[in-house]
């Protein structure tokens, strides 16, 4: 049997039917309604966490994989432990604000993020010193209502910048959702990590050449 801890909302969406193209009946999933621990078939048990504690599962050994995305990954600085892209979950880290923004402006700038580990980064990178506030959710309210000059997050239809008006400054680095294990699991489980992988490997190289057709 493998545990894999699988995050909720968008990247769970778009991991299902990943997993029913893998021949994975993901029914329970589906109807699980307020169900955080999820049986699909005899070899497999579904964990529903927040993005950002699939890791801490990971890490404490209670499950085997993880599911989960890149922004999340790179925000508490993973190395290793990825095993695969699934190339679900496309979004992209963008820097936005009102359009009278002036990312140049001399002054010391104030920016809102879920992700201030990136956000130091990425500002650092341009020799700038910005003080970052941090925030847990709806961070396009940030600059609507004057708490930050602008903001790092990450869009995927753009739909959230569009309809309050925010414009995009700059592009950062793409996200997408990623196959994580713990190293233990990968030795003692292989004879049952190994197979799925492959598979889902093979699914993903599938959709992807069908994607490219289409
Ligand atoms: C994310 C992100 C944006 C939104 C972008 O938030 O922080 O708010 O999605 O998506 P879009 O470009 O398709 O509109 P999420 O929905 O994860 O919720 P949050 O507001 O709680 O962060």
């Amino acid at each position: 049997m493998l545990k894999i801890a699988l995050t909720k909302g968008r990247v769970e969406e778009q991991a299902i039917p990943l997993l029913e193209a893998c021949g994975i009946d993901c029914e329970p999933l589906r109807n699980k309604k307020r169900k955080l621990v999820i049986p699909l078939g005899d070899d497999l048990e579904v964990i529903l966490v927040k993005g950002g504690d699939v890791l801490t599962y990971l890490n404490n050994g209670v499950v085997d994989l993880g599911i989960v995305g890149s922004d999340v990954l790179d925000e508490q600085q993973n190395v290793g432990y990825e095993l695969l892209d699934l190339k679900t979950g496309v979004c992209r880290f963008i820097l936005a604000s009102l359009a009278e923004y002036n990312p140049d402006e001399g002054r010391r700038q104030t920016i809102g993020t879920k992700y201030p580990n990136i956000t130091k980064e990425y500002f650092a990178k341009q020799g700038k010193d910005v003080e970052i506030i941090k925030i847990e959710g709806s961070v396009e309210l940030a600059p609507l209502i004057g708490l930050a000059d602008a903001i790092v997050d990450i869009t995927e239809t753009g739909t959230t910048l569009r309809e309050n008006n925010l414009k995009i400054f700059d592009w950062l680095r793409p996200i997408s959702t990623r196959l994580v294990v713990n190293p233990l699991a990968l030795k003692q489980k292989r004879n049952e990590i190994f197979p799925l992988v492959n598979k889902m490997k093979a699914t993903i190289e599938e959709r992807e050449a069908a994607k490219k057709e289409a």
